[in-house]
């Protein structure tokens, strides 16, 4: 087995040089009003729990260093003193009073996430959790695709937001993307809704974050917020059917005759499975495996080969194909622009 892994992660290194997969997200640069407004509110809780540790900690320090023992003190009783009313009113109402105040800023800060209404020209993104990877679904523009999210970017005066539902296929999950918004729990039978409006194009990075099994800390997302054109481009080119490129139909019949139809989706094709992620436009994605490695020909290759080397425990099986179906399989995908 440890020969097979070294192979499969030498053919992903070679095949992807200098791309890395994973990256960090700071939640301290939100490019999204949701995480802008979980950002003022975190500084208003750290400020508040900041003053709390210097005060406390600064008396604590104080009593200590002043009331010391010293060596004239031997034998001589300190002063004893029994309660201050006017001391444990203080102790208690402050604290409460600290408490409320937190309480009203969080509540203010979700209720006014939660009250957004829907602009009529919002994205909308059925968002379902599978044990380990995502499931997004645009119900009004018939598109299925996994683990990479287009959403158009949303500059403050001409809004045109995303709103997701999210869903579980099984497990408990939890979808964050940090620089974007506070994390939102995915439940089985339940819908939970959240929203983003990304400020800026670029790729934004997430994780799982609601532990769902072996595999769940390769359970990632990313976002990737387009230009309303590239946004328009990629909505016409996710909505056509899959591309029939004569050149592979060998590869491609071999394919259909296998049992990767069973759970996986090649619209235009007989393959209906939904177990498992929509193949229709495979090679238009950046990753395979739910973000944790690049997505080109070597590396599928090495997927369908020995998925359970690459990511073990995960639900696609390792098919036992030979070289020659292999080969077949992987340049079939490979064509699924
Ligand atoms: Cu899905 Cu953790």
């Amino acid at each position: 087995m440890s020969f097979r892994l070294l192979v499969v992660w030498l053919l992903i290194a070679s095949a992807s040089p200098g791309q890395t997969v994973h990256a960090i997200s700071d939640i301290f640069k939100p490019m999204a009003s949701p995480a802008l407004a979980v950002r003022d509110l975190s500084y208003l809780v750290f400020a508040i729990c900041g003053a709390i540790f210097v005060i406390v900690g600064g008396l604590l320090a104080y009593a200590v260093i002043r009331f010391r023992r010293r060596p004239h003190h031997d034998n001589i009783e300190p002063p004893q003193v029994y309660g201050s009313n006017q001391i444990e009113i203080a102790w208690t109402v402050i604290p409460i009073l600290i408490v409320f105040v937190l309480t009203m800023a969080t509540a203010r800060v979700i209720a006014a996430l939660q009250d957004k209404s829907q602009p009529a020209n919002a994205v909308q993104v059925t968002v379902i959790g599978h044990q380990w990877w995502w499931e997004f679904r645009y119900p009004g523009l018939n598109i299925v695709t996994a683990n990479e999210m287009h959403v158009p970017v949303s500059p403050t005066g001409k809004d045109r937001p995303a709103f997701l539902t999210l869903e579980s296929a099984d497990v408990d999950h939890s979808f964050w993307v940090p620089q974007l918004s506070g994390k939102t729990d995915v439940i089985p039978n339940r819908e939970n809704h959240m929203w983003l409006d990304p400020h800026e194009t670029g790729t934004y990075y997430g994780n799982c974050a609601e532990y769902c099994g072996t595999q769940h800390a390769n359970m990632l997302i990313r976002i990737i917020v387009d230009s309303p054109e590239d946004f328009d481009k990629w909505v016409a080119q996710q909505q056509s059917p899959a591309v029939d490129n004569p050149r592979v139909s060998k590869a491609r019949d071999a394919f259909l005759g296998m049992s990767c139809i069973t759970c996986h989706t090649v619209r235009g094709t007989p393959a209906h499975g939904t177990f498992g992620p929509d193949l229709t436009h495979l090679m238009s994605r950046h990753t395979l495996a739910s973000g944790m490695i690049p997505n080109n020909l070597g590396t599928v290759f090495a997927w369908v080969g020995h998925p359970q080397v690459i990511k073990p425990g995960n639900l696609m099986p390792d098919m036992q194909l030979n070289n020659q179906e292999l080969a077949q399989v992987a340049s079939y995908l490979a064509t699924l622009r």
